[in-house]
């Protein structure tokens, strides 16, 4: 059983300090937010993600998991402070360290015994370095301090088994001593232990989520192609998924990918490369096709009314993927200011994701349309001219071919998630539009 702190109650910081409690350690994680410490404490979630609140509540009750916004005494008892707050994109693409190095200062004057401090938030390789180097700069105690790296690898709406049962841990370090403390704090979770040096361990996690980004952006490039030669997208990739060298993950083709980490990510490593005078063609070509992908409904629809304007539009799914309330580069916020500048009449359904997009569009008027938020996708879909489908719900996917065709004034479905089969939708009268499929004519 190790002291360990957790510095940021984000997705990162907050998993990583539940699991690690849930695996025998003495947790404390600080965050700067007084009531939402005072939230935390009561064992609820600011965040929602599946299992989270559950294992918060017994490892609280337990006495291993502590919430304060006192960090200098969080640090000073620790013998891991791991730091998991946000590294967002910069205009220029560069991941913005500001955080870190708020909370590396605070770490550096908090010390007062010897100290591994582990880098959680996916940072740009070599920052690692630096934030050793500037942490010993700042000590105020003789303490030997050394910095990790250790990325993370859960999936929103996944996270809690995605950290508990990982396919891998990437621990980088420079020394014997660092990685032997990051061993013995991972042993318990029973998880292959990869150890490596601080700069590749920093490069394996962009490379991973860059690879995964490049894979969707490619199914979405042949996606496109298909639907030029009539081929079906859905049925090449699972010819192409019995190649274990392929696998079956990620084959997804649709509307482009979302969230907090691809989008961020593929910037800065194109930005990393840039700055060393390398040009990163295939992460420049995955970020293009994504771009162009999230508008490409928007684009066939446009081409098919004469205009949007004072037209009830359906749309069903706000958030990134399902699972989450994140909206973070969700293709409904490409999509929703244009539909509203062409005059659309927006009926939006969301089953978690409806209060954080008021906060972008509250309801009512906007440019020339009007957004209205429903609870029930049916009360969306009535007598709507155009459904757009943006995220992959299950009570989306609930809806069959036939209440579209009941409850719309014209069936005409966007759908960027491929949630129907394009014959069923046909055969129940519904003009069905998707992504890498043919167009079946209704009968
Ligand atoms: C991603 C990675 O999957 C995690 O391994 C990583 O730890 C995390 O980023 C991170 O760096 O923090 P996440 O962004 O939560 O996790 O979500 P994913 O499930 O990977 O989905 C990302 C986007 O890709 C979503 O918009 C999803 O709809 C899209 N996607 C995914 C597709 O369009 N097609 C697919 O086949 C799969």
């Amino acid at each position: 059983m190790k002291n360990i702190a957790v510095a940021g109650t984000g997705y990162v910081g907050l998993v990583t300090g539940v699991c690690m409690a849930e695996n025998g350690h003495n947790v404390t994680c600080v965050d700067i937010d007084e009531q939402k410490v005072q939230t935390m404490r009561a064992g609820i979630s600011p965040i929602f993600e599946a299992g989270l609140e559950e294992l918060m509540k017994k490892n609280i009750e337990s006495g291993k998991l502590h919430f304060t916004t006192e960090f200098a005494a969080a640090y000073k008892e620790a013998e891991a402070v791991f730091i998991g707050v946000g590294t967002p994109e910069k205009k220029d693409g560069s991941a913005d360290l500001k955080y870190i190095a708020t909370v590396a200062k605070q770490v550096a004057e908090s010390l007062e015994k010897d100290c591994l401090v582990v880098i959680k938030s996916t940072v740009p390789v070599g920052t690692n370095d630096k934030i050793e180097k500037f942490i010993n700069d700042f000590l105020v105690n003789d303490v030997r301090v050394e910095v990790a790296s250790n990325p993370e690898f859960l999936a929103q709406g996944s996270a809690v088994k995605d950290t508990l049962e990982a396919d891998r841990i990437v621990i980088g370090t420079e020394s014997k001593w660092a990685e032997e403390i990051l061993t013995s704090v991972y042993k318990p979770f029973g998880i292959p232990i990869v150890s490596v040096n601080r700069r590749t361990a920093e490069m394996i996690k962009y490379a991973s989520n860059d690879f995964l980004a490049l894979k969707i952006s490619y199914m979405n490039d042949i996606a496109n192609l298909c639907e030029l030669v009539g081929a079906d997208i859905q049925d090449v990739a699972k010819g192409m998924s019995y190649d274990d060298r392929i696998g079956d993950k990620f084959l997804n083709a649709g509307i482009g990918y979302g969230g907090s980490c691809f989008p961020k990510d593929t910037s800065a490593l194109e930005f990393l490369a840039r700055q060393h005078g390398y040009d990163l063609r295939t992460i420049k070509a995955t970020i293009d096709i994504n771009t162009e992908q999230k508008l490409k409904l928007f684009e066939k629809a446009r081409q098919q009314l004469i205009t949007f304007n004072g037209i009830k539009v359906a749309v069903l799914g706000l958030t990134f993927k399902p699972g989450t309330d994140d909206l973070r580069e969700a293709p409904s916020l490409a999509n929703v200011p244009l539909l509203l500048e062409q005059g659309a009449d927006i009926y939006a359904y969301d089953p978690v994701g409806g209060d954080n997009f008021k906060e972008f569009y509250p309801e009512g008027n906007h440019s020339q349309g009007e957004i209205t938020y429903v609870d029930n996708p049916e009360t969306a879909l009535e007598e709507a001219s155009v459904c757009f489908i943006f995220t992959e719900w299950g009570e989306i996917k609930a809806i069959t071919p036939k209440r579209y065709k009941d409850l719309m004034r014209s069936p005409l479905v966007f759908d960027g998630r491929n949630i129907y089969g394009v014959q069923e939708m046909a055969d129940n009268g519904v003009e069905y539009h998707s992504i890498g499929r043919p167009l079946v004519k209704n009968k």
